[in-house]
């Protein structure tokens, strides 16, 4: 029995250079040869599905019906692995100091905008959602609040909207807010949660590609930019973090994943937690 890695190799030089350069050029995602064999199992699932008979095919498929092919494409290469609470220092630090103080700071302008830039299946969005609604528990009705929660895959939009996850995803997370914010399904579905309409409403879903025009025009008090600039290259990053600095509030948090830095940009960030980061006032 062959294994993965040899396997891999069968997957040519030329077919593996232009499926790398077709998801860089589309996601910014730098793929190398360090991820040859992940690239190999996702490539045989997508030809299988496909009903092709090889990678060469597939990467004709590619070449022949762009448009129509990266959709389906980005989908099954994209990694969305997320979960509640995830980097929990992030949503402490939002109920112990961020939340307290834009309250306290607001004056007539009760609003409150965040965004989780690369949402995935939006267990992210959903996380902030409930931080949002316990720290602000009793002034909540007197404010307008709103998270955009974006991604480039639209399989991961799709769940994150429905909000249906299996109850093991919610394992981890602190009985009172299993019983307010998640509902169980019944027969076929008992084995789910639905997350609560009153989370849902603070959220809109939709699909953005980091890599090209945002349409929004914030400003944000809090962005989310969390483990999706690790699969960049230093160019694109630094890319990104001008527009993430220039679509932030004065005083505004950007909040990286636990292994991302702003590596020459963070002179015009001030460093107040880890990996959380304030545009200067
Ligand atoms: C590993 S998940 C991170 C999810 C969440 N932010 C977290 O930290 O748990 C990375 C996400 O980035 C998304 N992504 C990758 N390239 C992107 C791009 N160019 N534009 C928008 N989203 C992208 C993927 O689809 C994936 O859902």
């Amino acid at each position: 029995m062959t294994n993965v890695r040899e396997r891999a190799s069968s997957l040519s030089s030329a077919e593996f250079r232009f499926v790398c350069a077709f998801v860089y050029d589309t996601t910014g995602i730098v793929l190398n040869e360090g991820k040859r064999e992940m690239l190999y199992r996702r490539l045989t699932r997508i030809t299988r599905e496909r009903e092709l008979d090889g990678f060469s095919a597939y990467c004709d498929l590619l070449k022949s019906q762009p448009e129509k092919e990266r959709d389906y494409f980005i989908n099954a290469i994209t990694t969305n692995l997320t979960s509640f609470f995830r980097e929990q220092h992030h949503f402490d630090y939002m109920t112990q100091h961020e939340i307290p103080n834009i309250i306290s700071n607001a004056g007539n302008n009760k609003r409150l905008r965040i965004w989780s830039s690369a949402s995935s299946t939006g267990e992210e969005p959903y996380s902030i959602a409930i931080t949002v609604n316990e720290a602000m528990k009793a002034v909540m009705t007197q404010w307008d609040v709103k998270i955009l929660a974006t991604d480039i895959d639209s399989n991961v939009l799709a769940q994150g909207k429905q909000g249906v996850y299996d109850e093991k995803k919610i394992e981890d997370i602190p009985t009172k807010f299993k019983e307010k914010y998640f509902r169980r399904g019944s027969n076929q579905n008992k084995s789910n949660v639905k997350v609560a309409n009153e989370l849902q409403r603070l959220i809109t879903f939709k699909q953005l590609n980091l890599l090209h025009q945002w349409p929004m025009k914030g400003p944000f008090d809090i962005i989310f930019c969390r483990n999706v600039i690790i699969y960049f290259d230093k160019e694109t990053q630094l890319d990104l973090f001008e527009r993430y600095y220039e679509l932030l509030k004065p005083g505004g948090l950007l909040m990286l994943g636990h292994s991302e830095n702003l590596g020459q940009y963070q002179q015009y960030f001030e460093n107040v937690g880890r990996t959380i980061f304030r545009k200067p006032l």
